[in-house]
C-alpha cells in the first residue's frame, strides 16, 4: 500500500503507546522539566507566583506563560560559564520587544536570522554592535540593513552572498565607513541528533561553506583578498538539541583545523571562533541536558590543545543558545473541550491498554508545530486542580483540521480530566510561538512573562480584525465579536461537563 505522500504522521495511522508505565504522581512538576518557579499551592499550579486560572480568566487561552525569572537565569548562567566569550542568544527560538531589551539589558549578544528579526532587535534598542545575521539567502536588503546598521557580523552563507556584500561594502568604505565584518559558516560534516552525532565527508544541507570540498577554505581566501571586507573568524553550528557535548568538541577539532588551513593560506590568524547554538534541554523528565558550564569546559580544554597543536593563539570563543535560554521557562496553558474515548483494538495483550482518550484543546499544531513536524515529545499535567483519579492514556490534540495535528502524543493524565479543566504543556519557550501560524485562521495568543506574583503581556493576543487588515476584501470589515477563539470576558475555567 503506498503512503500519504505528507508521511505517516498525516494519516490516521495509530501508533503503539509510548507512554511507558503511569508515574506515580501525575500532577507532579519535574523541577528539569518545569519552569523555576512552578509549584503547586493548593493543587493548582502557580507560575511566577500566580495561579494559573487567574492567567486564565484575565487573558484568555491558548496562553504562553513565559517566567521571567527562569529565561534571564538561564541566559545569566550561560554568560557566567562562558566568562571568556561571547554568548549570543538564537532569537530565532522566540523573539519580542520585551526580549530583545532583557538580552540587551543583560550583556549578552543577539543573533538573527532574517532581516525582519534584525529590525525588530533594533527597533527594540539592540545595540547594532551586539547583533550576528545569519541566512542562507539573504537578499540585497537585508544585507544593505546589516551594512548600514554597522552589526559586529555577516555570518556569510555562500559565495553569491560574498558577490552580493562585496559592492555594499565597498560603498560603505568609500563613504569613510569602516570594512565589513564576516564570520564564514563552515560546514563541517558532523551533524549532531539529541543522543548521539555522526561525523562524515559529505554535508548534503543547505547551510554553509563545505570543509570537505575546500569551499570553506576557499571563501576565506576570497574574503581576506576584499578591502572592503574584514574576515573576523569562522562559525559552524552541528543541530540543535543535543545532549552529548561529543559533537561540539568534534566540531571545535575541525574548525580548529580550518583556522590552521586560513592561515597556512594566507598568514591571517583569525580572531573569533563561533562553534553555534543546539544545547538541548529537558523535555521529558528522561532528558538530562549538558550544563553550560560543562559545555564550556569541554569546548575551552578542546580549542586550547588544537591551537597548541597549530601554534596558534586562543581565538576568542562564542556560542549561540536559543532553546537552552528561551524554551524550559514557558508553559503554554489550554483549555479542555472535547475528550473522546478511542479503543485501539478489539482486544490487546495483557497490560496494553485498549482504549486512548483524546483531549482536544483551544489550540494545537498553529501554537505549537513542534509534534506535527519534529515528532518532538512533550509532557503536560492537569493544571487548574489536583487529582488522584486513576491514570488514562491520553493523547492531546489540538482543533485543526489535521489529523497530525498532535501536541502530546502519549501520555497519562486523571482519567476525571474533564472540558472546562486547563492543561499545562511544558518547555513551550522556543520554536512553539515563534514558529505559530494563523492555520484554519486560529489568531496567535499571547505571551504574558509573570514573574513575583504580577504579570505583563508581553505579546497581545491576535485578533480576527489584525487578520481581517490583511485582507483585500475584508480589510475594513467588523469582524465578529467577540472573534471565535478569543477568550469570552470570564472564561469557563473548570466548567463542569
Ligand atoms: C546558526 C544557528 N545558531 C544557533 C541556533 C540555535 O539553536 P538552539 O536553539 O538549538 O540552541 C540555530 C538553530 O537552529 C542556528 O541555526
Amino acid at each position: 500500500m503506498r503512503a500519504h505522500p505528507a508521511g505517516p504522521l498525516h494519516g490516521n495511522i495509530q501508533q503503539p503507546s509510548a507512554a511507558g508505565a503511569p508515574p506515580s504522581d501525575l500532577g507532579a512538576l519535574d523541577p528539569h522539566v518545569w519552569p523555576r518557579s512552578a509549584e503547586r499551592i493548593d493543587g493548582e499550579l502557580h507560575l511566577g507566583g500566580l495561579p494559573v486560572t487567574d492567567l486564565a480568566r484575565t487573558h484568555g487561552t491558548p496562553l504562553f506563560v513565559l517566567d521571567e525569572d527562569d529565561f534571564r537565569g538561564r541566559a545569566a548562567d550561560f554568560a557566567s560559564a562562558f566568562t571568556d566569550a561571547d554568548v549570543h542568544y538564537a532569537s530565532k527560538a522566540f523573539l519580542c520587544g520585551q526580549v530583545a531589551r532583557w538580552i540587551a539589558d543583560d550583556g549578552l549578544h543577539l543573533d538573527a536570522c532574517s532581516g525582519n528579526e534584525l529590525s525588530l532587535a533594533l527597533a527594540a534598542g539592540f545595540p547594532a554592535g551586539r547583533i550576528a545575521l545569519h541566512g542562507n539567502n539573504k537578499s540585497l536588503v537585508e544585507l544593505q540593513l546589516a551594512v548600514d546598521a554597522g552589526i559586529a557580523h555577516v555570518v556569510v552563507d555562500s559565495f553569491d552572498e560574498i558577490d552580493r556584500l562585496v559592492p555594499l561594502a565597498a560603498a560603505r568604505v568609500a563613504a569613510g565607513g569602516t570594512p565589513v565584518p564576516l564570520l564564514i559558516r563552515a560546514t563541517v560534516g558532523i551533524e549532531a541528533h539529541t543522543h548521539e552525532f555522526i561525523a562524515t565527508a559529505h554535508e548534503d544541507q543547505k547551510f554553509g561553506f563545505s570543509l570537505a570540498t575546500g569551499d570553506a577554505l576557499t571563501a576565506a581566501v576570497r574574503v581576506i583578498r576584499e578591502p572592503a571586507l574584514h574576515l573576523a573568524g569562522l562559525h559552524s553550528h552541528i543541530g540543535s538539541q543535543i545532549f552529548d557535548t561529543a559533537g561540539f568538541e568534534a566540531a571545535a577539532h575541525r574548525v580548529v583545523g580550518l583556522l590552521g588551513q586560513v592561515h597556512q593560506a594566507t598568514g591571517e590568524v583569525l580572531d573569533e571562533l563561533n562553534l553555534g547554538g543546539g544545547f538541548g534541554i529537558a523535555y521529558l523528565a528522561e532528558d538530562d541536558p549538558v550544563s553550560p558550564r560543562d559545555v564550556a569546559g569541554k569546548l575551552r580544554t578542546v580549542i586550547a590543545a588544537e591551537c597548541a597543536q597549530l601554534g596558534l593563539p586562543v581565538p576568542r570563543l562564542a556560542v549561540e543558545p536559543g532553546r537552552a535560554i528561551a524554551g524550559p521557562g514557558t508553559v503554554t496553558l489550554y483549555e479542555i473541550g472535547t475528550i473522546k474515548p478511542v479503543r485501539l483494538g478489539a482486544s490487546g495483550a495483557p497490560g496494553t491498554p485498549l482504549v486512548r482518550n483524546y483531549v482536544s484543546v483551544d489550540g494545537g499544531m498553529s501554537d505549537n508545530i513542534r509534534t506535527a513536524l519534529y515528532d518532538a515529545n512533550y509532557t503536560c499535567v492537569l493544571a487548574n486542580r489536583i487529582s488522584d483519579a486513576p491514570p488514562a492514556l491520553c493523547r492531546v490534540v489540538g482543533k485543526h483540521c489535521e489529523s497530525g495535528d498532535i501536541l502530546v502524543r502519549d501520555l497519562w493524565l486523571p482519567s476525571d480530566v474533564q472540558p472546562g479543566d486547563l492543561l499545562a504543556v511544558a518547555a513551550t519557550g522556543a520554536y512553539c510561538w515563534s514558529m505559530a501560524s494563523n492555520y484554519n485562521y486560529l489568531l496567535k495568543p499571547p505571551v504574558v512573562a509573570v514573574r513575583g506574583g504580577s504579570a505583563a503581556e508581553i505579546i497581545r493576543r491576535q485578533t480576527l480584525s489584525d487578520v481581517f487588515a490583511l485582507d483585500a476584501v475584508l480589510a475594513g470589515e467588523a469582524a465578529p465579536s467577540p472573534a471565535p477563539s478569543q477568550p469570552a470576558p470570564e472564561h469557563p475555567v473548570g466548567a463542569q461537563r
